[in-house]
């Protein structure tokens, strides 16, 4: 009896042993590494919102393969980034990897390369972060798809003479470089341009100094999760009062912190890839469900979670399941679709995103502030690659 029982348990051993055998390669590991502690908290919970709504909306299986996530915390620390992706990619033998903030997507993007792992950029906002691997493909922003679009706009609107408060970090760079560019060009001047510190910014003292520079208009690039508190500080130190208007690329009205910026907020205009008041029936039912799963709004960072997991089950689908590097990117590359925020795809040249970006004035709506959309530039590149060409 004791003999049979054992023989019984040690078969169902090995079929198991075996059956894991099977499923590790049926098995597609996708390496997420985001900011889930530290500095950009922020960020990484709206990524992974998009993410596990993605995934809650369309299942854990593509083209016959199961997929796996394995989320890893790099705490906003770009060596961590890196660490974690290497040990992806040799200990877990990740098919895919996705990255986060621009450090963190310079610091994988070598190994992404030397393992011929194709990495989706959900945050970066840099413009050479898809240079600095060819196996990166971005579906969320550049700061200079934005800047440039709101410099126009701010120059042909009464705007004269700006101060620039900038947080001083890479894309911030690129975010005044191509807005002093085209308001420039449009015949606007700036009389200063103030860099704060990304790390626990207190932006009180810029506040001051580019009040008494006595600009009528402040054009702002500040990180997700900044807003909240560089919106408090400029109506503490009255710039809203004093007449100053307040612009930039949509960060700086993200909303995740706008429903409590407080009415002083409301008139602000600025240009951006993303609103939760988009009005399309995706959309809608993006928020909603985003709402319903992750118990807040979704902001523009959210969507390159959302869309990073749909270019990654959509290449699936096209190489019907195969994982190698090199097919996955040639499925990605000149991928088009309708995301929430509007039509968008994946530049076959570039792999960066190309995407409306759409002007917003913030507004109550429904007893709540937005920003309501009022005109749209379509399928905008990269400018600072458009410019390289
Ligand atoms: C970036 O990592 O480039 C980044 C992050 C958050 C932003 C904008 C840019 O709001």
């Amino acid at each position: 009896m004791l003999s049979r029982i054992v023989t019984a348990a040690a078969l169902a051993a090995t079929a198991s042993v075996a059956a894991s055998g099977a499923l590790a390669q049926d098995t597609i590991k996708i390496g997420v590494v985001q900011s889930l502690t530290g500095q950009l908290t922020a960020v990484g919970k709206q990524v992974m919102g998009g993410v596990r709504l993605y995934q809650q909306q369309h299942g854990s299986t593509v083209a016959g393969k199961k997929i796996e996530l394995i989320v890893k915390d790099d705490t906003t620390v770009p060596d961590v980034s890196k660490r974690l992706a290497q040990e992806l990619i040799v200990n877990d033998k990740v098919n895919i990897l996705t990255t986060g903030i621009t450090p963190a997507t310079f610091a994988i993007a070598p190994l992404a390369t030397q393992a011929k792992v194709p990495a989706v950029i959900m945050v970066s906002g840099t413009s050479s972060a898809t240079e600095r691997s060819p196996y990166m493909v971005r579906t969320s922003f550049t700061l200079g798809q934005q800047s440039g679009i709101i410099g126009e706009w701010a120059a042909k609107n009464g705007s004269k003479k700006v101060v620039i408060v900038q947080s001083d970090w890479a894309p911030g760079a690129e975010a005044t470089s191509v807005f002093t560019d085209a308001f420039t060009k449009a015949g606007g001047q700036i009389a200063e341009t103030l860099k704060v510190p990304l790390a626990n910014p207190d932006f009180s003292p810029f506040l001051q100094r580019a009040r008494d520079a006595n600009p009528d208009t402040l054009f702002v690039f500040i990180p997700a999760g900044q807003a909240g508190l560089f919106v408090k500080q400029f109506i503490d130190r009255g710039l809203d009062k004093a007449g100053i208007k307040l612009i930039g690329p949509g960060d700086v009205t993200d909303d995740d912190d706008l429903p409590n910026m407080g009415d002083g907020i409301i008139g602000t205009v600025t240009a951006g890839h993303y609103s939760a008041y988009h009005p399309s029936a995706a959309n809608k039912a993006y928020v909603e469900a985003f709402k319903k799963l992750n118990g807040m709004r979704p902001n523009f960072i959210s969507l390159g979670g959302y869309d990073g997991m749909h270019v990654i089950y959509e290449a699936l689908k096209k190489t019907n399941g195969n994982a190698d590097g090199d097919a996955l990117l040639a499925a990605m590359k000149g991928m088009k679709w309708e995301s929430p925020r509007g039509p968008i795809a994946i530049d076959p040249d570039t792999r960066d995103i190309i995407q409306n970006v759409y002007v917003r004035k913030v507004e109550k709506r429904d007893g709540e502030l937005y920003n309501v959309e009022f005109a749209t530039f379509e399928a905008v590149k990269d400018p600072i690659k458009a410019a390289k060409k």
